[in-house]
């Protein structure tokens, strides 16, 4: 999600038209074709953007949140447990908060254990305005709408977030560098300082958080109750252009960007760390987010395609071991 805000939002949303128009209309068939996943998931939407998509596996869906747009809308798979059709799927409108009007949706988190969604809002523009609200999974009503920063405070971007056993939520801001732990009732509960800017969380189960900065190509583990950071030794690889994260077990972490997916590992709870494995999917449409379905890795890509009607991809992250990786 951190690509997003240098591309869409500082430089201004004509740049990712631009990057994506920029590439000849053979090159993206082409890149498409070698697109190696076994399995993908192409939908029909309105929007050119679609920043973070997460797989809702009780009601056997995709939710995606639609940006500038400011809402979320749902991608449903037809046929239960059956195999993925072939044809494209279509998004539909599922939320979108008046009370928040104007704001765009960026990071979105399902908690499954207590029924809801958690959504990230950000003023994009002018950076008055950032908040983490939590909707019931079912009939979208709202629970909470927690304001993490309004016009009387520092500029703020909220950006991602992520959640801790107890239902406490941490959202990276991408501006100035701090996360907000807010309650699982929506209450604002304190400010965590860090030294480095934010973008891509995810909470450990060992009580800390990892988090990349999208241009800082590092890896951190902030310990939340004394904000300490520190980097993660990294060895194989950059993660420069890491995005979103997902924790696969308490020592395996999927880094969504560019190249489109990196399979990180760490024997010795994330003092140090290694790039095991990378996919490359469908380079040109940028994956931003990643999420988990059967078990299986699923990458979004912020940028669709498609000349009358947009589509945009979900696709299975099949991942290679890094050449030359030492033992
Ligand atoms: C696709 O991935 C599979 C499994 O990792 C690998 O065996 C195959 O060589 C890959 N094909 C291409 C064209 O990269
Ligand atoms: C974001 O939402 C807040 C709360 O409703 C509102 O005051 C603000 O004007 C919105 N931001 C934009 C850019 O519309």
């Amino acid at each position: 999600m951190g690509l997003c805000r240098r591309f869409c939002c500082s430089r201004g949303p004509l740049l990712v038209l631009f990057l994506a128009s920029a590439v000849p209309l053979g090159v993206i068939f082409s890149l498409e074709r070698t697109k190696n996943t076994s399995e993908t998931f192409e939908y029909r939407s309105r929007g050119w953007i679609r920043e973070c998509a997460k797989w809702d596996a009780d009601r056997h869906r995709f939710l995606v949140s639609t940006f500038f747009d400011g809402g979320v809308a749902q991608i449903p798979l037809p046929g239960g447990a059956a195999a993925p059709p072939d044809t494209t799927l279509e998004e539909q409108s599922a939320l979108h908060d008046p009370a928040v009007a104007g704001n765009a949706s960026v990071g979105i988190l399902v908690d499954a254990p207590r029924r809801r969604l958690l959504v990230v809002y950000s003023d994009l523009l002018r950076h008055r305005y950032s908040a983490l609200a939590a909707y019931d999974l079912s009939s979208w009503r709202r629970l909470f709408l927690a304001q993490l920063s309004g016009p009387n405070d520092e500029p703020s971007d909220a950006d991602d977030a992520t959640l801790d056993g107890e239902g406490n939520a941490y959202v990276t801001d991408a501006k100035t560098n701090k996360l907000w732990k807010i309650g699982a009732g929506g209450e604002l509960l304190g400010e965590i300082r860090s030294s480095v800017g934010l973008n891509g969380i995810v909470y450990h189960p060992n009580g800390y958080l990892l988090v990349v900065h999208t241009f800082g190509a590092q890896l951190f583990r902030v310990d939340p109750s004394t904000a300490g950071v520190e980097v993660v030794q990294v060895t194989g690889g950059s993660l420069l252009l890491g995005d979103g994260l997902e924790l696969l077990s308490p020592t395996r972490l999927v880094v969504a960007g560019t190249p489109s997916g990196r399979f990180v590992e760490s024997g010795d709870d994330w003092r140090t760390a290694a790039i095991a494995e990378i996919y490359r999917g469908p380079m040109h449409r940028i994956a931003s987010s990643v999420t988990v379905k059967d078990g299986k890795v699923f990458l979004s890509h912020l940028i669709g395609g498609g000349l009358s009607a947009r589509t945009h991809l979900i696709t299975e992250a099949v991942f290679s071991p890094v050449k030359g990786k030492q033992p």
